[in-house]
């Protein structure tokens, strides 16, 4: 969907978008020349940046995805992390990246990159589309960020206000309204 009557302004729109994350693709792809890397997606709000970016790698990488929750509802964390949907497959001597929608406090991101790293992979690495650095609770090494936005709630592209939004082909800003 191209426009939508809840959203108050458009952050970022989709051409600009793409042409980020094909940056972001070459930029992996050179990185990790030698390497087969295990790109982990973070469902659900990941899946429409992940499948952007995996199209425009120039190098095979293998796909897999998890599924973690800590808002429950609404536009706050809640600091609690529950797994989902786990990986079926053992992570020792691959080299992960995590791709994310986007970095908020950071609690998320923390919980997950230790379990990785529990888990024996060779290297755990973090991709993101969006951070809100202002919104930051804990410190995370992002190796490879799209856009450092606001701190404003952000819907479309993957990313949802109680999973409505996510098929917006831009990033924007949500009315008050809808959430207040
Ligand atoms: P964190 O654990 O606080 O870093 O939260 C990360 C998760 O919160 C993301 O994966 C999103 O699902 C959600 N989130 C944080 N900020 C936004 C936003 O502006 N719009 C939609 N979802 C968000
Ligand atoms: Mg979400």
């Amino acid at each position: 969907m191209k426009k939508h009557p809840d959203v108050k302004k458009v952050m970022l729109s989709n051409h600009q978008l793409l042409t980020r994350i094909e940056e972001m693709a070459e930029q992996i792809s050179k990185d990790y020349q030698n390497t087969y890397p295990l790109m982990i997606c973070i469902l659900k709000g990941s899946s429409v940046f992940f499948a952007h970016l995996l199209g425009k790698m120039t190098i095979d990488a293998e796909m897999e995805f998890m599924a973690i929750s800590t808002y429950g509802k609404g536009t706050t964390t809640s600091g609690e992390v529950r797994l989902l949907k786990d990986l079926d497959i053992p992570l020792e001597h691959r080299d992960v990246i995590i791709v994310e929608d986007i970095i908020d406090s950071g609690v998320t991101l923390n919980y997950l990159i230790k379990l990785l790293q529990a888990r024996g992979a060779n290297s755990v690495k973090v991709c993101c589309l969006l951070s809100k650095p202002a919104r930051r609770r804990i410190a995370i090494d992002i190796s490879y960020i799209g856009y450092e936005i606001e701190d404003e709630f952000v819907v479309g592209f993957g990313l949802d206000f109680n999973e409505k939004y996510r098929n917006l082909d831009f990033v924007g800003v949500l009315k008050q309204e809808m959430y207040k």
